[in-house]
């Protein structure tokens, strides 16, 4: 089963820093399916930051491939918000990135709580990349694209790092999440894994497209 060890094994790998303490908090987990992923597209509501902000509080959804990345739009709480993406104390920073050895990253935004993220990554045929298009309250904001093989899970993720790995974060929602596999599936849906998280429930008429209308994540203190 693709468990949250997977993507674990792939964390946020954090701005410049080599980071001693990493820890996972709740999830939906997705995968790994028998086709691949050529699509997904899913809106996080930001909850508001852990107070005081330290580094570093990200949560994302991402999508582990087999080429070894994970592709990883991301939402970050530092303990300096200007200096990362000129946000005010309180805000997010919110950004299109792959991990691929190294972390890949598109332009850094401030986003505040109660803002809608979509997290859209699509396969590019003429490419064979996976394009990554971050949207603030429906504007795009941020782009990446990558060459990371082919996506074979989709999890949400609450990762805590060094600092924030005594925080309490915030409860917060996933709305209207859609996962396009390339081929039918019909194993896929059994490969769902909740981590104190609840689903409205995964739902397809032919076991390709599959969509969840709401993810609901819940609030977790680390103690680490
Ligand atoms: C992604 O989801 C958002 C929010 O539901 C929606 O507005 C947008 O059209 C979707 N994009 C794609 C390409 O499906």
């Amino acid at each position: 089963m693709y468990t949250l060890g997977n993507l674990a094994a792939l964390a946020f790998v954090g701005v410049a820093s080599a980071q001693s303490t990493v820890g996972f908090g709740p999830a939906f987990s997705l995968g790994p399916t028998q086709s691949w992923i050529r699509e997904a597209n899913t809106t996080l509501v930001l909850p508001e930051t852990p107070s005081p902000q330290k580094d570093r509080l990200a949560l994302w959804p991402g999508m582990g491939t087999s080429g070894g990345d994970l592709i990883q739009a991301l939402a970050v709480s530092f303990a300096d918000p200007d200096a990362n993406c000129g946000a005010k104390s309180g805000q997010w920073c919110v950004w299109a990135s792959t991990l691929q050895g190294e972390q890949l990253g598109g332009k850094e935004v401030p986003a505040s709580a109660g803002d809608e993220i979509t997290m859209h990554y699509k396969f590019n045929d003429d490419t064979s990349k996976y394009d990554q298009t971050v949207f603030v309250n429906g504007e795009a904001v941020s782009t990446l694209s990558t060459s990371s093989g082919q996506a074979q899970g989709w999890g949400t993720a609450v990762e805590c790092q060094d600092d924030s790995c005594d925080a309490t974060t915030a409860a917060h929602e996933y709305l209207d999440t859609t996962i396009i596999l390339n081929a039918a599936d019909s194993t896929f849906a059994d490969t769902l894994a909740l981590t104190e998280a609840t689903s409205s429930g995964l739902k397809t008429n032919d076991n390709k497209v599959y969509t969840v209308s709401s993810i609901k994540i819940q609030s977790h203190t680390y103690d680490l």
